[in-house]
Formats: C-alpha cells, sequence, structure tokens
C-alpha cells in the first residue's frame, strides 16, 4: 500500500499556518494532520473547532483531527461541523469507544481510534471494522519533538496482522518522532500513514522534508 505523509502542525508557526501548510502542500502531503489537546488527558493545549474552520477554508488536502482530549463525545459535532475529514480518538479517553467510533461515522467522518505506547493492540479487537483509521502512538502524546519508541514498530506489525484477519483495509498511521530515519522499517511493519512534526515543520524547508520523508519511507 501506498504510503501517505501528513505533516503535523503542532510544529509549524502558529501564526502562518495557512503559509506553511501551502508549502507541504505543494510538495505533495496528502493530509494535515491537526493536533487538539485539552491539558487533562495531555499535559499541554492547543487548538480547537475555530482553528479547524479556518483551516479547512485554507487547504483541499483532508484535515485528519487527531483528539487528546478527554470524554471526546462531547465534541465530536463541533469538529466534524468545522470541516475534519477524520476524527481520531483515543481509547484511554472515552468510556464507550464502540459508541464514539459509531458517532464519527455518523457525523460523515472517517473514525480513527489512537493507542497510546502503554495500550496493546489488543484494544481494538472488539472495534474492528468500525474505525478506518488505527494511530499507533510511537512517544506518549501531548508534545512534538520527542523521541521515537522503537517497540512502536513491533507494535504496528502485530496491528497489521490482526487488521487484516478482520478482513478490513484500515490505515495505521504511527505518530511521534518519525523521520527519515525510522520511515522505511514503519512501513515496511505495516504503516500507511506516517505523521511528522519536528522532521517537516522543524526543519528550514519543510517542502523538501516532505518530499525526503516520502522518499525514506520507500513506497
Ligand atoms: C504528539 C502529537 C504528534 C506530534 C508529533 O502528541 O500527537 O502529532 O505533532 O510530532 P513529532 O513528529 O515532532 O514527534
Ligand atoms: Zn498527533
Amino acid at each position: 500500500m501506498r504510503v501517505r505523509i501528513a505533516p503535523s502542525i503542532l510544529a509549524a508557526d502558529f501564526a502562518r499556518l495557512a503559509d506553511e501548510i501551502a508549502r507541504v502542500e505543494s510538495a505533495g502531503a496528502d493530509l494535515i494532520h491537526v493536533d487538539v489537546m485539552d491539558g487533562h488527558f495531555v499535559p499541554n493545549i492547543t487548538i480547537g473547532p475555530p482553528v479547524v474552520a479556518s483551516l479547512r477554508r485554507a487547504t483541499r488536502l483532508p484535515l485528519d483531527v487527531h483528539l487528546m482530549i478527554e470524554d471526546p463525545d462531547r465534541y465530536l459535532e463541533a469538529f466534524a461541523q468545522a470541516g475534519a475529514s477524520g476524527i481520531t480518538v483515543h481509547a484511554e479517553a472515552t468510556r464507550h469507544l464502540h459508541r464514539t467510533l459509531t458517532r464519527v461515522r455518523e457525523l460523515g467522518a472517517t473514525p480513527g481510534v489512537a493507542l497510546n505506547p502503554s495500550t496493546p493492540v489488543d484494544a481494538i479487537r472488539d472495534v474492528l471494522g468500525l474505525f478506518d483509521l488505527l494511530l499507533i502512538m510511537s512517544v506518549n502524546p501531548g508534545f512534538g519533538g520527542q523521541t521515537f519508541i522503537p517497540r512502536s514498530v513491533q507494535k504496528i506489525a502485530l496491528a497489521r496482522t490482526l487488521i487484516a484477519g478482520s478482513g478490513s483495509a484500515a490505515d495505521i498511521e504511527v505518530d511521534g518522532g518519525v523521520d527519515t530515519g525510522n520511515a522505511a522499517a514503519l512501513a515496511l511493519a505495516g504503516a500507511t500513514i506516517l505523521v511528522a512534526g519536528a522532521s517537516i515543520f522543524g526543519t528550514p524547508d519543510p517542502a523538501a522534508a516532505t518530499r525526503s520523508l516520502r522518499a525514506a519511507a520507500g513506497r
């Protein structure tokens, strides 16, 4: 499966988001990854639906919204209305994951489930088929620029086996510490979407970095 590149705007200049996105869009980025943090589920605060609505007007690329918030059900409708193409919730942050994923699909967005590094892949077993994207966190969520956790590669491979066995064609997205040094191993293990913040927007030339990451993924 072709690997898609999702630059994370967490590492971009928030005062110039439209320009930053235009740079990676012109370089062939496939999705824009938007990190929403509430200061409760993770120890950081970022942005909410109004910014997503503005981004929706600034790019044609799908907006891949990663909710790192407690009780995400309260905000699903707001993010869907703001123009989120995909809405990913953390399995650890919602009591009724089955209901939450079903609701995201009803709202017309692509449902995704995210797992923290300490959450076993087994957490998705009973919701296989209800999500189109599994986000494997390869750092503890909350901040950009952290060090990749090597065990994530095995976790992706395990998740790929589980997903394929269920007959699902869900994407596996990997998020945290992704760069040209680990992209090939991640793609080989079964990742189909690479999120990258620091290794794209933390460089002097985000467009070149986007192209390099795709080349490094090798597919
Ligand atoms: C971390 C976020 C990531 C973050 C990745 O909690 O979910 O999307 O932007 O940043 P890098 O690529 O810098 O590790
Ligand atoms: Zn993210």
